[in-house]
C-alpha cells in the first residue's frame, strides 16, 4: 500500500528502512526519500508506521 503518493513510497519500504535502522523519525525518512516534502498528507501515517515498527522490534 502506498503511504506517500507524491513520491511513490509504500508502507513496506518505510518498515524496511526502519528495521534496517536507516530511519527513526519523519525527519530522517524525509532526508532519504523526500517523503512528506510535497503535499505532506502522508506524514501522520508514516510517523505511525515508523513508531509501530520501532515498538515491536
Ligand atoms: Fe507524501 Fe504528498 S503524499 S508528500
Amino acid at each position: 500500500m502506498y503511504v506517500c503518493l507524491c513520491f511513490g513510497i509504500s508502507d513496506k519500504k518505510i518498515i524496511r528502512l526502519t528495521q534496517q535502522n536507516k530511519v527513526s523519525d519523519i525527519r530522517s525518512i524525509r532526508e532519504i526519500t523526500s517523503l512528506g516534502s510535497q503535499c505532506g498528507k502522508c506524514i501522520r501515517q508514516a510517523k505511525n508506521i515508523i513508531e509501530e515498527t520501532i515498538a515491536i522490534s
